[in-house]
Protein backbone atom coordinates (compact mmCIF):
# COMPACT_ATOMS: atom_id res chain seq x y z
CA UNK A 1 0.00 0.00 0.00
CA UNK A 2 1.04 3.08 -1.25
CA UNK A 3 2.38 5.65 2.24
CA UNK A 4 0.22 8.68 1.89
CA UNK A 5 2.48 11.64 1.30
CA UNK A 6 2.91 13.80 4.55
CA UNK A 7 2.04 17.27 4.21
CA UNK A 8 4.76 19.81 3.20
CA UNK A 9 5.38 23.32 5.00
CA UNK A 10 5.12 26.07 2.72
CA UNK A 11 6.63 29.93 3.08
CA UNK A 12 3.97 32.46 1.51
CA UNK A 13 6.24 35.70 0.76
CA UNK A 14 4.21 39.08 -0.05
CA UNK A 15 6.13 40.10 -3.47
CA UNK A 16 6.27 44.09 -2.87
CA UNK A 17 8.78 45.35 -0.19
CA UNK A 18 9.40 41.76 0.91
CA UNK A 19 11.42 40.05 -2.13
CA UNK A 20 11.36 43.12 -4.91
CA UNK A 21 11.35 46.41 -3.98
CA UNK A 22 8.25 48.39 -3.56
CA UNK A 23 7.86 50.65 -6.58
CA UNK A 24 4.16 51.32 -7.23
CA UNK A 25 1.63 49.62 -9.89
CA UNK A 26 4.36 47.50 -11.77
CA UNK A 27 3.69 47.44 -16.00
CA UNK A 28 7.16 46.89 -17.21
CA UNK A 29 9.79 44.35 -16.74
CA UNK A 30 13.07 46.93 -15.41
CA UNK A 31 10.41 47.87 -12.71
CA UNK A 32 10.95 44.51 -11.36
CA UNK A 33 14.21 45.11 -8.75
CA UNK A 34 15.01 41.71 -6.61
CA UNK A 35 16.29 42.95 -3.19
CA UNK A 36 19.82 41.92 -2.48
CA UNK A 37 20.73 38.87 -1.49
CA UNK A 38 17.22 37.69 -1.97
CA UNK A 39 18.21 34.87 -3.92
CA UNK A 40 20.52 32.75 -1.70
CA UNK A 41 18.02 33.07 1.08
CA UNK A 42 14.98 31.17 -1.58
CA UNK A 43 17.50 28.76 -2.41
CA UNK A 44 18.15 28.04 0.85
CA UNK A 45 14.27 28.12 2.17
CA UNK A 46 13.16 26.02 -1.20
CA UNK A 47 15.34 23.10 0.42
CA UNK A 48 12.57 22.40 3.44
CA UNK A 49 9.35 24.40 2.18
CA UNK A 50 7.57 25.30 -1.14
CA UNK A 51 7.10 28.62 -1.98
CA UNK A 52 4.32 30.75 -2.91
CA UNK A 53 4.49 34.77 -3.98
CA UNK A 54 1.16 36.64 -2.73
CA UNK A 55 0.54 40.20 -3.09
CA UNK A 56 -2.19 43.08 -3.53
CA UNK A 57 -2.98 44.50 -6.90
CA UNK A 58 -5.23 47.48 -6.19
CA UNK A 59 -4.16 49.20 -9.43
CA UNK A 60 -6.16 47.11 -11.30
CA UNK A 61 -9.50 47.67 -9.58
CA UNK A 62 -8.42 51.52 -10.00
CA UNK A 63 -6.99 51.11 -13.51
CA UNK A 64 -3.72 51.75 -13.16
CA UNK A 65 -2.79 48.69 -14.53
CA UNK A 66 -4.23 45.46 -15.76
CA UNK A 67 -4.49 41.61 -15.24
CA UNK A 68 -2.54 41.14 -17.66
CA UNK A 69 0.41 43.61 -16.75
CA UNK A 70 0.27 41.63 -13.35
CA UNK A 71 0.21 38.22 -14.93
CA UNK A 72 3.33 39.58 -17.19
CA UNK A 73 5.47 40.73 -14.22
CA UNK A 74 4.94 37.17 -12.60
CA UNK A 75 5.68 35.37 -15.62
CA UNK A 76 9.13 37.14 -15.29
CA UNK A 77 9.69 37.42 -11.93
CA UNK A 78 8.78 33.39 -11.73
CA UNK A 79 11.35 33.38 -14.87
CA UNK A 80 14.29 35.02 -13.43
CA UNK A 81 13.64 32.69 -10.55
CA UNK A 82 14.46 29.65 -12.33
CA UNK A 83 17.20 30.49 -13.91
CA UNK A 84 18.56 31.20 -10.01
CA UNK A 85 17.34 27.67 -9.67
CA UNK A 86 14.39 28.88 -7.22
CA UNK A 87 11.06 27.20 -7.74
CA UNK A 88 7.71 29.58 -7.14
CA UNK A 89 4.83 27.06 -6.79
CA UNK A 90 2.25 29.14 -7.29
CA UNK A 91 1.59 33.34 -7.74
CA UNK A 92 -1.89 34.85 -5.79
CA UNK A 93 -2.70 38.57 -5.40
CA UNK A 94 -5.90 40.28 -5.43
CA UNK A 95 -7.43 42.71 -7.59
CA UNK A 96 -9.54 44.91 -5.14
CA UNK A 97 -9.07 48.31 -3.80
CA UNK A 98 -10.42 49.15 -0.05
CA UNK A 99 -13.04 50.57 -2.25
CA UNK A 100 -14.79 47.52 -3.05
CA UNK A 101 -14.60 46.82 1.07
CA UNK A 102 -12.05 44.00 0.47
CA UNK A 103 -9.13 44.34 3.21
CA UNK A 104 -6.82 42.41 0.47
CA UNK A 105 -5.01 41.07 3.45
CA UNK A 106 -2.37 39.03 2.63
CA UNK A 107 -1.91 36.16 2.71
CA UNK A 108 -5.42 36.09 1.64
CA UNK A 109 -6.98 32.91 3.86
CA UNK A 110 -8.51 32.13 0.57
CA UNK A 111 -5.64 31.56 -0.98
CA UNK A 112 -3.77 30.37 1.51
CA UNK A 113 -6.55 27.68 1.79
CA UNK A 114 -6.66 27.11 -2.13
CA UNK A 115 -2.77 26.63 -2.34
CA UNK A 116 -3.12 24.41 1.54
CA UNK A 117 -5.32 22.12 -0.44
CA UNK A 118 -3.47 21.95 -4.12
CA UNK A 119 -0.27 21.55 -2.73
CA UNK A 120 -1.15 19.36 0.17
CA UNK A 121 0.32 22.27 2.68
CA UNK A 122 0.35 21.95 6.73
CA UNK A 123 -0.15 25.06 7.22
CA UNK A 124 0.79 24.96 11.30
CA UNK A 125 4.33 24.20 9.98
CA UNK A 126 3.96 27.06 7.28
CA UNK A 127 5.29 30.72 7.54
CA UNK A 128 4.22 34.07 6.01
CA UNK A 129 6.72 36.84 5.34
CA UNK A 130 5.57 40.43 4.88
CA UNK A 131 6.05 44.23 5.80
CA UNK A 132 2.62 45.20 6.77
CA UNK A 133 1.46 44.27 10.16
CA UNK A 134 -2.12 43.47 9.22
CA UNK A 135 -1.04 40.97 6.98
CA UNK A 136 1.44 39.13 9.99
CA UNK A 137 -1.24 39.10 12.06
CA UNK A 138 -3.41 37.14 10.11
CA UNK A 139 -0.72 35.09 9.70
CA UNK A 140 -0.09 34.36 13.27
CA UNK A 141 -3.97 34.87 14.74
CA UNK A 142 -5.95 33.65 11.35
CA UNK A 143 -4.45 30.89 9.60
CA UNK A 144 -2.80 29.15 12.15
CA UNK A 145 0.92 29.84 10.20
CA UNK A 146 3.67 31.99 11.90
CA UNK A 147 4.09 35.67 10.65
CA UNK A 148 7.15 37.12 10.44
CA UNK A 149 7.37 40.84 10.40
CA UNK A 150 9.81 42.74 7.94
CA UNK A 151 11.50 45.69 8.40
CA UNK A 152 11.67 46.16 4.72
CA UNK A 153 9.39 48.03 2.06
CA UNK A 154 6.57 49.69 4.46
CA UNK A 155 8.16 47.86 7.36
CA UNK A 156 9.96 50.43 9.48
CA UNK A 157 6.93 52.92 8.93
CA UNK A 158 4.54 50.92 10.50
CA UNK A 159 6.19 48.97 13.02
CA UNK A 160 4.25 50.66 15.89
CA UNK A 161 1.68 48.93 14.91
CA UNK A 162 2.91 45.34 15.12
CA UNK A 163 1.07 43.55 17.75
CA UNK A 164 3.70 42.49 20.88
CA UNK A 165 5.01 39.82 20.83
CA UNK A 166 5.16 39.12 17.18
CA UNK A 167 8.49 38.28 15.02
CA UNK A 168 10.49 41.13 13.78
CA UNK A 169 13.50 40.55 11.25
CA UNK A 170 15.34 43.18 9.65
CA UNK A 171 15.15 41.65 6.34
CA UNK A 172 15.00 38.31 4.29
CA UNK A 173 18.44 37.02 5.63
CA UNK A 174 17.41 37.62 8.80
CA UNK A 175 14.37 36.08 9.03
CA UNK A 176 15.82 33.28 7.95
CA UNK A 177 17.46 31.92 11.55
CA UNK A 178 14.05 32.85 13.42
CA UNK A 179 12.35 30.45 11.22
CA UNK A 180 14.21 27.28 12.31
CA UNK A 181 13.21 28.19 15.56
CA UNK A 182 9.60 28.36 15.52
CA UNK A 183 7.08 25.28 15.06
CA UNK A 184 3.63 26.55 15.20
CA UNK A 185 1.47 24.65 17.27
CA UNK A 186 -1.19 21.96 15.64
CA UNK A 187 -3.90 23.23 18.25
CA UNK A 188 -3.78 26.76 16.54
CA UNK A 189 -4.89 24.90 13.33
CA UNK A 190 -8.15 23.26 15.24
CA UNK A 191 -8.62 26.89 16.55
CA UNK A 192 -8.56 28.07 12.92
CA UNK A 193 -11.04 25.98 12.04
CA UNK A 194 -13.62 26.94 14.14
CA UNK A 195 -12.83 31.14 13.33
CA UNK A 196 -13.01 29.72 9.47
CA UNK A 197 -16.69 28.06 10.19
CA UNK A 198 -18.14 31.26 11.90
CA UNK A 199 -16.97 33.11 9.94
CA UNK A 200 -18.51 31.46 7.11
CA UNK A 201 -21.87 31.19 9.05
CA UNK A 202 -21.85 34.96 9.40
CA UNK A 203 -21.45 35.27 5.44
CA UNK A 204 -24.56 32.74 4.67
CA UNK A 205 -26.24 34.35 7.21
CA UNK A 206 -26.20 33.17 10.28
CA UNK A 207 -25.68 34.07 13.38
CA UNK A 208 -22.49 34.19 15.94
CA UNK A 209 -21.53 34.61 19.76
CA UNK A 210 -18.23 35.72 20.05
CA UNK A 211 -16.30 37.39 22.35
CA UNK A 212 -15.14 41.03 22.68
CA UNK A 213 -13.00 42.24 25.52
CA UNK A 214 -16.09 44.09 27.00
CA UNK A 215 -18.80 41.35 26.96
CA UNK A 216 -19.96 38.85 24.39
CA UNK A 217 -21.93 39.70 21.46
CA UNK A 218 -24.24 38.13 19.14
CA UNK A 219 -23.17 38.85 15.70
CA UNK A 220 -24.90 38.93 12.23
CA UNK A 221 -23.49 40.69 8.82
CA UNK A 222 -24.83 44.25 9.63
CA UNK A 223 -25.81 44.34 5.34
CA UNK A 224 -28.00 41.55 5.92
CA UNK A 225 -31.25 42.88 7.13
CA UNK A 226 -32.83 38.79 7.57
CA UNK A 227 -29.71 38.28 9.85
CA UNK A 228 -30.19 40.79 11.97
CA UNK A 229 -33.92 40.24 12.22
CA UNK A 230 -32.50 37.51 14.23
CA UNK A 231 -30.39 39.29 16.60
CA UNK A 232 -33.72 40.57 17.53
CA UNK A 233 -36.03 37.55 17.94
CA UNK A 234 -33.23 35.32 19.72
CA UNK A 235 -32.79 38.14 22.12
CA UNK A 236 -36.27 39.05 22.16
CA UNK A 237 -35.25 42.40 22.16
CA UNK A 238 -37.97 45.63 21.06
CA UNK A 239 -37.24 47.20 17.74
CA UNK A 240 -36.48 50.29 18.89
CA UNK A 241 -33.52 49.37 20.09
CA UNK A 242 -30.35 49.99 17.67
CA UNK A 243 -27.07 47.30 17.36
CA UNK A 244 -24.01 48.75 16.96
CA UNK A 245 -22.21 47.57 14.48
CA UNK A 246 -18.35 46.04 15.07
CA UNK A 247 -15.69 46.47 12.26
CA UNK A 248 -12.08 44.95 12.32
CA UNK A 249 -10.11 47.52 10.55
CA UNK A 250 -9.82 51.44 10.25
CA UNK A 251 -10.90 51.91 6.65
CA UNK A 252 -14.77 49.76 7.08
CA UNK A 253 -15.51 53.33 8.74
CA UNK A 254 -16.39 54.55 5.41
CA UNK A 255 -18.79 51.59 4.70
CA UNK A 256 -20.78 53.32 7.34
CA UNK A 257 -20.46 56.95 7.68
CA UNK A 258 -19.31 59.76 5.84
CA UNK A 259 -18.93 61.60 8.73
CA UNK A 260 -15.90 62.76 10.14
CA UNK A 261 -14.73 65.28 12.62
CA UNK A 262 -11.20 66.22 14.07
CA UNK A 263 -11.75 64.88 17.35
CA UNK A 264 -13.57 61.73 16.40
CA UNK A 265 -10.50 61.07 14.40
CA UNK A 266 -8.28 61.56 18.05
CA UNK A 267 -10.85 59.88 20.22
CA UNK A 268 -10.33 56.55 17.34
CA UNK A 269 -6.50 57.29 17.52
CA UNK A 270 -6.06 56.82 20.77
CA UNK A 271 -9.00 54.11 21.98
CA UNK A 272 -9.36 51.88 18.98
CA UNK A 273 -9.19 48.85 19.01
CA UNK A 274 -10.68 49.54 22.36
CA UNK A 275 -14.27 49.58 24.45
CA UNK A 276 -15.18 52.89 22.84
CA UNK A 277 -18.60 53.29 20.69
CA UNK A 278 -19.17 56.20 18.49
CA UNK A 279 -22.77 57.41 17.25
CA UNK A 280 -22.27 58.85 14.05
CA UNK A 281 -24.75 59.97 11.31
CA UNK A 282 -24.97 56.60 8.64
CA UNK A 283 -24.72 56.29 5.49
CA UNK A 284 -27.93 55.74 3.55
CA UNK A 285 -26.77 51.95 2.92
CA UNK A 286 -27.35 51.18 6.68
CA UNK A 287 -30.14 49.55 7.30
CA UNK A 288 -32.97 51.39 9.32
CA UNK A 289 -33.46 48.10 11.24
CA UNK A 290 -29.92 47.83 12.69
CA UNK A 291 -30.08 51.59 13.55
CA UNK A 292 -33.54 51.18 14.67
CA UNK A 293 -35.15 54.06 12.18
CA UNK A 294 -32.22 56.66 14.01
CA UNK A 295 -30.13 58.43 11.48
CA UNK A 296 -27.13 57.23 13.40
CA UNK A 297 -25.16 53.99 13.53
CA UNK A 298 -22.93 52.89 16.83
CA UNK A 299 -19.75 51.73 15.16
CA UNK A 300 -17.20 50.01 17.01
CA UNK A 301 -13.48 47.72 16.95
CA UNK A 302 -13.10 45.60 19.45
CA UNK A 303 -9.39 45.34 21.22
CA UNK A 304 -10.01 41.46 21.69
CA UNK A 305 -7.41 39.09 19.72
CA UNK A 306 -9.93 36.67 18.90
CA UNK A 307 -12.85 39.18 18.00
CA UNK A 308 -10.77 41.08 15.33
CA UNK A 309 -9.67 37.90 13.39
CA UNK A 310 -13.22 36.65 13.38
CA UNK A 311 -14.35 40.06 11.97
CA UNK A 312 -11.74 39.95 9.31
CA UNK A 313 -12.52 36.65 8.41
CA UNK A 314 -16.18 37.98 7.63
CA UNK A 315 -15.23 40.48 5.78
CA UNK A 316 -18.13 42.33 6.52
CA UNK A 317 -18.92 44.69 9.60
CA UNK A 318 -20.67 42.84 12.06
CA UNK A 319 -23.91 43.75 14.05
CA UNK A 320 -23.24 42.56 17.81
CA UNK A 321 -25.85 43.53 20.82
CA UNK A 322 -24.45 41.99 24.24
CA UNK A 323 -25.74 38.17 23.67
CA UNK A 324 -28.19 37.54 26.63
CA UNK A 325 -32.14 38.02 26.48
CA UNK A 326 -32.83 41.69 26.49
CA UNK A 327 -32.66 43.25 29.62
CA UNK A 328 -30.50 40.79 31.42
CA UNK A 329 -27.30 40.32 32.92
CA UNK A 330 -24.70 41.01 29.88
CA UNK A 331 -22.18 37.82 29.28
CA UNK A 332 -18.58 37.73 30.28
CA UNK A 333 -18.10 34.15 29.06
CA UNK A 334 -19.38 31.67 26.71
CA UNK A 335 -20.76 29.80 29.61
CA UNK A 336 -22.50 32.50 30.23
CA UNK A 337 -23.81 32.69 26.64
CA UNK A 338 -24.75 29.32 26.62
CA UNK A 339 -26.50 29.04 29.68
CA UNK A 340 -28.71 32.43 28.58
CA UNK A 341 -29.01 31.48 24.06
CA UNK A 342 -27.48 28.15 23.96
CA UNK A 343 -29.53 26.49 21.37
CA UNK A 344 -30.35 29.75 19.60
CA UNK A 345 -27.40 30.39 18.16
CA UNK A 346 -25.69 28.67 15.06
CA UNK A 347 -22.47 28.77 16.79
CA UNK A 348 -20.81 30.12 20.27
CA UNK A 349 -16.59 30.98 19.81
CA UNK A 350 -15.09 30.73 23.29
CA UNK A 351 -12.20 33.59 23.89
CA UNK A 352 -12.37 33.17 27.72
CA UNK A 353 -13.59 35.69 30.21
CA UNK A 354 -14.10 39.24 29.05
CA UNK A 355 -11.09 41.09 30.23
CA UNK A 356 -13.06 44.92 30.41
CA UNK A 357 -16.50 43.02 31.37
CA UNK A 358 -18.80 45.75 31.39
CA UNK A 359 -19.76 47.11 27.86
CA UNK A 360 -18.61 49.94 26.12
CA UNK A 361 -18.41 53.77 26.59
CA UNK A 362 -20.65 54.99 24.27
CA UNK A 363 -20.34 58.90 22.60
CA UNK A 364 -22.50 60.65 20.18
CA UNK A 365 -21.15 63.19 17.79
CA UNK A 366 -24.32 65.75 17.48
CA UNK A 367 -23.78 68.83 15.54
CA UNK A 368 -21.36 70.58 18.03
CA UNK A 369 -22.06 68.78 20.93
CA UNK A 370 -20.27 65.47 21.84
CA UNK A 371 -22.99 63.07 24.07
CA UNK A 372 -22.07 60.84 26.69
CA UNK A 373 -24.67 58.02 25.85
CA UNK A 374 -23.56 55.56 28.14
CA UNK A 375 -20.42 55.32 30.72
CA UNK A 376 -18.66 52.33 29.98
CA UNK A 377 -15.24 50.66 29.68
CA UNK A 378 -13.26 53.58 29.27
CA UNK A 379 -13.27 56.04 31.96
CA UNK A 380 -14.91 59.42 31.21
CA UNK A 381 -12.12 61.54 32.33
CA UNK A 382 -9.58 59.95 29.80
CA UNK A 383 -12.15 60.65 26.91
CA UNK A 384 -12.49 64.12 28.21
CA UNK A 385 -9.19 64.70 28.14
CA UNK A 386 -9.37 64.90 24.02
CA UNK A 387 -13.16 66.14 23.81
CA UNK A 388 -13.41 68.85 26.75
CA UNK A 389 -16.60 68.37 28.70
CA UNK A 390 -18.96 65.74 27.54
CA UNK A 391 -22.76 67.01 27.69
CA UNK A 392 -24.32 64.39 30.00
CA UNK A 393 -27.11 62.20 28.14
CA UNK A 394 -29.02 61.42 31.59
CA UNK A 395 -29.09 65.14 32.73
CA UNK A 396 -30.01 66.16 29.67
CA UNK A 397 -33.61 67.36 28.56
CA UNK A 398 -33.08 65.71 24.77
CA UNK A 399 -35.26 63.06 24.30
CA UNK A 400 -33.99 59.73 24.96
CA UNK A 401 -31.52 58.69 21.94
CA UNK A 402 -30.02 55.78 22.85
CA UNK A 403 -32.64 52.71 24.59
CA UNK A 404 -29.45 51.26 26.57
CA UNK A 405 -30.93 54.27 28.60
CA UNK A 406 -34.02 52.80 29.87
CA UNK A 407 -34.78 52.49 33.81
CA UNK A 408 -34.59 48.98 33.70
CA UNK A 409 -31.17 47.07 31.70
CA UNK A 410 -28.60 44.80 32.90
CA UNK A 411 -30.72 43.56 35.38
CA UNK A 412 -30.51 39.85 37.26
CA UNK A 413 -33.93 37.66 37.60
CA UNK A 414 -33.48 38.08 41.69
CA UNK A 415 -34.38 41.88 42.64
CA UNK A 416 -31.46 43.84 43.79
CA UNK A 417 -31.33 46.79 46.10
CA UNK A 418 -28.30 49.44 46.17
CA UNK A 419 -26.47 50.60 49.61
CA UNK A 420 -23.54 52.54 50.92
CA UNK A 421 -23.80 49.48 53.50
CA UNK A 422 -25.61 46.68 52.76
CA UNK A 423 -24.52 44.43 55.77
CA UNK A 424 -27.00 46.79 57.90
CA UNK A 425 -29.72 45.61 56.25
CA UNK A 426 -31.02 42.68 58.17
CA UNK A 427 -34.80 40.69 57.37
CA UNK A 428 -34.88 37.54 59.04
CA UNK A 429 -37.32 35.96 56.29
CA UNK A 430 -35.31 36.50 53.32
CA UNK A 431 -32.40 34.59 51.31
CA UNK A 432 -30.21 38.00 50.79
CA UNK A 433 -27.24 37.43 49.06
CA UNK A 434 -24.67 40.18 49.10
CA UNK A 435 -22.35 42.37 46.56
CA UNK A 436 -19.15 43.76 48.34
CA UNK A 437 -16.73 46.32 46.84
CA UNK A 438 -13.89 45.52 47.85
CA UNK A 439 -14.57 42.98 51.37
CA UNK A 440 -17.29 41.36 53.60
CA UNK A 441 -17.43 42.99 57.41
CA UNK A 442 -16.14 40.26 59.82
CA UNK A 443 -20.02 40.33 61.45
CA UNK A 444 -21.52 39.27 58.93
CA UNK A 445 -22.08 35.26 58.73
CA UNK A 446 -23.24 34.51 55.09
CA UNK A 447 -21.79 32.36 51.99
CA UNK A 448 -23.93 34.32 49.60
CA UNK A 449 -21.74 36.45 48.75
CA UNK A 450 -19.06 38.27 45.76
CA UNK A 451 -16.03 40.44 46.47
CA UNK A 452 -15.58 42.68 43.05
CA UNK A 453 -12.02 43.39 43.97
CA UNK A 454 -10.04 42.79 46.98
CA UNK A 455 -7.95 45.15 45.96
CA UNK A 456 -10.52 48.08 45.68
CA UNK A 457 -9.55 48.11 42.08
CA UNK A 458 -12.15 49.79 39.73
CA UNK A 459 -11.02 47.40 36.20
CA UNK A 460 -10.70 44.47 38.33
CA UNK A 461 -14.24 45.37 39.77
CA UNK A 462 -15.44 46.21 35.89
CA UNK A 463 -13.91 42.56 34.82
CA UNK A 464 -15.80 40.78 37.66
CA UNK A 465 -19.05 42.41 37.81
CA UNK A 466 -21.33 40.53 35.45
CA UNK A 467 -20.11 37.71 36.09
CA UNK A 468 -20.85 37.81 40.11
CA UNK A 469 -24.30 38.88 39.56
CA UNK A 470 -24.70 35.55 37.49
CA UNK A 471 -24.05 33.46 40.05
CA UNK A 472 -25.68 35.50 43.06
CA UNK A 473 -28.65 34.93 40.40
CA UNK A 474 -28.26 31.54 40.11
CA UNK A 475 -28.30 31.28 43.82
CA UNK A 476 -32.28 31.36 43.69
CA UNK A 477 -32.10 34.78 46.80
CA UNK A 478 -34.78 36.78 47.18
CA UNK A 479 -33.09 39.58 46.95
CA UNK A 480 -29.42 40.98 46.09
CA UNK A 481 -27.61 43.79 48.14
CA UNK A 482 -25.27 45.56 46.07
CA UNK A 483 -22.66 47.68 47.71
CA UNK A 484 -21.96 51.35 46.05
CA UNK A 485 -18.38 51.81 44.42
CA UNK A 486 -16.45 54.87 44.33
CA UNK A 487 -18.07 56.98 41.36
CA UNK A 488 -14.80 58.08 39.47
CA UNK A 489 -13.38 55.96 36.72
CA UNK A 490 -14.50 52.89 35.62
CA UNK A 491 -16.45 53.30 38.65
CA UNK A 492 -19.30 55.03 36.66
CA UNK A 493 -19.81 52.33 34.27
CA UNK A 494 -20.13 49.89 37.30
CA UNK A 495 -22.55 52.18 39.32
CA UNK A 496 -24.96 52.92 35.91
CA UNK A 497 -25.26 48.97 35.60
CA UNK A 498 -26.21 48.25 39.20
CA UNK A 499 -28.13 51.62 39.09
CA UNK A 500 -30.09 49.90 35.65
CA UNK A 501 -30.14 47.11 37.23
CA UNK A 502 -31.80 48.09 40.51
CA UNK A 503 -34.07 50.01 38.52
CA UNK A 504 -33.30 53.33 39.43
CA UNK A 505 -32.80 56.30 36.83
CA UNK A 506 -29.34 57.42 36.80
CA UNK A 507 -31.45 61.10 38.04
CA UNK A 508 -32.89 59.22 41.11
CA UNK A 509 -29.34 58.03 41.71
CA UNK A 510 -27.38 61.07 41.40
O1 LIG B 1 -19.23 46.63 24.63
C1 LIG B 1 -20.22 46.69 23.92
O2 LIG B 1 -20.65 47.77 23.48
C2 LIG B 1 -20.97 45.39 23.61
C3 LIG B 1 -20.06 44.49 22.77
C4 LIG B 1 -20.73 43.25 22.28
O3 LIG B 1 -19.55 45.23 21.70
N1 LIG B 1 -22.18 45.64 22.93
C5 LIG B 1 -23.29 46.13 23.55
O4 LIG B 1 -24.38 46.19 22.73
O5 LIG B 1 -23.30 46.45 24.70
P1 LIG B 1 -25.86 46.42 23.29
O6 LIG B 1 -26.70 46.36 22.10
O7 LIG B 1 -26.13 45.45 24.35
O8 LIG B 1 -25.82 47.88 23.82
C6 LIG B 1 -25.57 48.89 22.90
C7 LIG B 1 -26.25 50.15 23.26
C8 LIG B 1 -27.74 50.01 23.28
O9 LIG B 1 -28.22 50.59 24.45
C9 LIG B 1 -28.19 50.79 22.08
O10 LIG B 1 -29.38 51.41 22.30
C10 LIG B 1 -27.06 51.77 21.87
O11 LIG B 1 -25.91 51.08 22.25
N2 LIG B 1 -26.94 52.13 20.46
C11 LIG B 1 -26.58 51.36 19.43
N3 LIG B 1 -26.68 52.04 18.27
C12 LIG B 1 -27.12 53.26 18.58
C13 LIG B 1 -27.48 54.41 17.83
N4 LIG B 1 -27.38 54.41 16.50
N5 LIG B 1 -27.90 55.52 18.48
C14 LIG B 1 -28.01 55.52 19.82
N6 LIG B 1 -27.73 54.46 20.59
C15 LIG B 1 -27.30 53.34 19.99
MG1 LIG C 1 -26.71 44.81 26.11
Amino acid sequence: MLKEQEPYPAVFLDRDGTIIEDNGYLKQKSQVLFYPGVFDVLRELQKNFKLFIVSNQSGISKGFITVDDVKMIHQYTKETLLKEGIRIEGFYFCPHAKEDACFCIKPKPYFVFKAAAAYNIDLTRSFFIGDHPQDVEVADFVLGMKGIYLLTGHGRKHRHQVKPGAEIADNLQAALPMMEKFRSKPENRAAFEKLLQASRIIRQGGIVSFPTETVYGLGADAFNEKACTRIFEIKDRPSFDPLIVHISNKDQISLLTDYQNEKMTRLIERFWPGPLTLIVPKKPRVSDLVTAGLPNVGIRMPAHSLALSFLKLCACPVAAPSANPFGYLSPTTAAHVEQQLGGKVDLILDGGACAVGIESTIIQFKGDDIILLRPGGIPIEEIESITGKLIHHEKNTLKVESPGQLKYHYSPRTKIKIMDNPSAYRNQDAKVGYLFFSEKPQDLYTEHYEILSEKGDLAEASHNLFSSLHKLDDLGLDLILAQKVPSRGLGRGIMNRLNKAAGISEEESI
